[in-house]
């Protein structure tokens, strides 16, 4: 899912994401509940009006703030950790709800499960998320982690009853425990008894070892019903879905895509391109031979017109379509990754297309 925050996704129109083959993007509850607000909201009739959006919205419950938006990039490594000061000093968790105050004028304000579940009910969002308690993987307070899952559990029991439209709108549990194996796997059989239509891993993206967050995955998506889809939040990288998907997980939203894109970063077959660099500016071929984006697409009676690496060096300088072409084909491309891992599945032969990924992605020569 491509993470539209303040219902859009930067620089594009609705129906320039339609274009991409989205068919479900990523808004915040929090962000949506301060601007336009829930009056606004329930007058218009929720978010897919709000931004002339038909196919399906996902909204995160809010508390995780400032942290949503944050993956592990290059781009991000230091706002992270500027983000994550901002979040610590702006927000408390109490058995309540989470304390902050706003950003607009300061005021205090309580987010509680049933103002996050209030306010998805104004948005409409046709999969909500619970409020849970995060806490970054890599905190060493095992005493306050286990605090975290146990509330989130205790969250969810509230945000369940305060759902109003549970025919017409998915709630999803989010699984928290940080690295701790036993500890997924109570929350899991906790959250699974509860039989939400969709379950959540939470709390990972926070910069963990590899190796933890595969261990994490795998411990919960052992646990986790077959047919559920199964959403690891705040993943990824093109590499970082591959192999969790691999593991059984089924969804995945992160900014990465399209913020790389504005930094004038390609996704392609052979990894990650700068566009921006010398060497672009007389490379004519398309952005990624293989990708079928409007973008990457040629164009034209004789095919003979398409947009061009050098093109879009050229504007990556200063003008913003550069990046807004680039936006469309990363998450163009991010949706056509997950296709073709959906068919190779279906297919029977995932180990192979996800050798071949990897042989492309990292060894493929440019
Ligand atoms: N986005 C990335 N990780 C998380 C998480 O653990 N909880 C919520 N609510 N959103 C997330
Ligand atoms: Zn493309």
């Amino acid at each position: 899912m491509p993470v539209a925050t303040q219902a859009s996704l930067k620089g594009l129109t609705p129906e320039q994401l339609e274009d991409t083959s989205c068919r479900l993007c990523l808004n915040n509850t929090y962000h949506l509940g301060l601007k336009p607000g829930q009056e606004v909201l329930d007058a218009i009739g929720g978010a897919h009006k709000l931004q002339g959006w038909n196919r399906n919205i996902l909204t995160d419950s809010g508390g995780l703030v400032l942290l949503t938006n944050i993956c592990n990039s290059s781009d991000t490594s230091s706002m992270r950790s500027f983000q994550m000061v901002s979040l610590l000093k702006l927000a408390k968790i109490t058995e309540e709800g989470v304390r902050f105050l706003s950003p607009h004028d300061g005021s205090p304000m309580l987010l509680t499960p049933e103002h996050s579940i209030s306010l998805q009910n104004s948005i409409g969002s046709d999969i909500m998320m619970q409020l849970d308690d995060v806490i970054q993987t890599t905190s060493p307070d095992a005493a306050r982690m286990k605090e975290a899952m146990y509330r989130s559990i205790r969250w969810l029991d509230r945000c369940m009853a305060a759902h109003k439209k549970p025919d017409t709108q998915n709630l999803f549990c989010i699984i928290q425990g940080g690295l701790d194996l036993e500890m997924r796997r109570e929350c899991c059989r906790e959250m699974v008894k509860r039989d939400t239509p969709g379950v959540a891993v939470g709390g990972l993206s926070g910069g963990e070892a590899k190796a933890d967050f595969c261990k994490v995955v795998d411990a919960c998506t052992d646990l986790l019903p077959e047919l559920k889809p199964r959403y690891v939040m705040g993943i990824g990288y093109p590499e970082d879905i591959v192999v969790a998907v691999a593991l059984g997980a089924d969804m995945f939203d992160c900014v990465w895509p399209t913020r790389t894109a504005r930094f004038g970063n390609a996704i392609t077959k052979h990894g990650v391109l700068n566009l921006k660099h010398a060497r672009y500016a007389e490379d004519f071929g398309p952005v990624d031979e293989r990708c079928r984006c409007v973008i990457c697409r040629p164009r034209g009676e004789d095919n003979g017109l398409g947009i061009s690496r050098a093109y879009i060096h050229h504007l990556a300088a200063k003008e913003t379509v550069g990046a807004h072409l680039l936006t469309m084909h990363n998450v163009h491309w991010m949706l056509d990754l997950m296709k073709r891992a959906r068919a190779a599945i279906v297919e029977d032969q995932y180990p192979a297309f996800a050798r071949d990924f990897f042989r492309d992605y990292f060894l493929g020569k440019e």
